[in-house]
């Protein structure tokens, strides 16, 4: 299989990007231990990262040919994004929602995503490890579909 991976705006600074909330990885760093991680699941995993709403859309939409899966951090765009869930909607590709805070114990304004009803689930408070963990949940869900 392969898994689209997604990185919202802002994720580009991440390692610079209020530390003390976000943590110190980079966002290459985050990246190459997915590749890792991917290679010990056995998938393919293409990374993008957009500051723009219309660039992770047409991503999803390109994914309907060459992925099974989406694991996406919508970023800011989760709490306002009609738009971004009603691509992953559209598409029907299974997907799943990460964040490196804990969105829920964090601003009222987080505590609303409007990806998450159409997300198979949400990781979300681990740091970099909520990327990790859900690729592996997605990578399992993928798994028990096929047979
Ligand atoms: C985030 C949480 C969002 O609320 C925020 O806007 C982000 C990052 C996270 O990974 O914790 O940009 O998605």
């Amino acid at each position: 299989a392969s898994i689209l991976i997604l990185h919202g705006p802002n994720l580009n600074l991440l390692g610079r990007r209020e530390p003390g909330v976000y943590g110190s990885a980079s966002l290459m760093d985050v990246n190459r231990m997915l590749e890792q991680e991917a290679q010990l699941l056995g998938v393919a995993v293409a990374v993008f990262q957009s500051n723009h709403e219309g660039a992770l859309i047409d991503q999803i939409h390109a994914a309907l040919e060459s992925h099974q899966g989406i694991l996406i951090n919508p970023g800011a765009y989760t709490h306002t994004s009609v738009a971004l869930r009603d691509a992953i909607a559209g598409v029907n590709i299974p997907a799943v929602e990460v964040h490196l805070s804990n969105i829920h114990r964090r601003e009222e304004f987080r505590h609303h995503s409007y990806i998450a009803p159409v997300a198979i689930g949400q990781i979300s408070g681990f740091g970099p490890e909520s990327y990790r963990l859900g690729l592996r949940a997605l990578v399992t869900y993928l798994n028990q579909i096929k047979d």
